[in-house]
């Protein structure tokens, strides 16, 4: 089932989503609303702990505390689905397909994919596109502490399991209606956001 008026960006760590969504929500800050996941929740907070790595739960232990995440972030009070029976145009950096990128290459593809069946399609998928080894640079740059997922070898495979993910989408985007916009996330702020625009006009 497609949730009418829910946007998602993907990609891998440091693509430039955040950015993105910043310049699209600017366009019309009363009827666009940014979320993001791990949301800003009790589990998204503890996700974010986790993230850090102020302590490790088994790979399986946090494919299912993302998809609680998700269950709030969607169904919760307040929530995506909330906001858009109000009449809001929801973006979320990030949604399940993270979870069947990255959880995937942890604990396997079958148990993230079980978890996230249940939940509603996006209408627009934009997903970023770049080389780990350009994206993992712009994190480094940040001077922040690094989380979990921020090393190389990890972010090149967990691209390759977006590829699979993604494209997988778009062959049945025919029969379920998800539109699957790929970006390429190498190019200028201001060109990846004229091409985003056209989108909502
Ligand atoms: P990210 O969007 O990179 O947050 P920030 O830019 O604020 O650090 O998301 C945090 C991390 O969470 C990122 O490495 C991807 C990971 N993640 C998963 O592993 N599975 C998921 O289902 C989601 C939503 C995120």
């Amino acid at each position: 089932m497609i949730l009418k008026n829910f946007i998602v960006f993907e990609g891998i760590d440091g693509a430039g989503t955040s950015t993105q969504i910043k310049k699209l929500t600017a366009i019309d800050p009363i009827n666009f609303v940014a979320t993001s996941e791990p949301t800003a929740g009790a589990t998204g907070k503890f996700l974010r702990q986790m993230l850090s790595g102020d302590f490790k739960v088994d790979e399986k232990t946090s494919a299912y505390l993302f998809a609680a995440d998700r269950c709030e972030h969607i169904f919760g009070r307040g929530g995506v689905k909330e906001l858009i029976d109000s009449g809001k145009i929801v973006i979320s950096d990030r949604y399940f397909f993270s979870s069947l990128a990255y959880q995937s290459i942890s604990c396997g593809e079958e148990l993230p994919r079980l978890l996230n069946s249940p939940f509603p399609l996006p209408e627009i998928l934009f997903y970023f596109e770049i080389d780990p080894e350009i994206s993992l640079a712009r994190v480094n740059a940040r001077n922040e502490k690094k989380e979990i997922y921020e090393k190389l070898e990890l972010q090149k495979k967990i691209a390759a399991q977006y590829e699979i993910v993604i494209k997988e989408y778009e062959k049945k985007s025919q029969e379920t209606g998800i539109k699957i916009v790929r970006i390429d996330a190498t190019d200028s702020i201001e060109n990846i956001s004229n091409t985003i625009k056209k989108y909502f006009r």
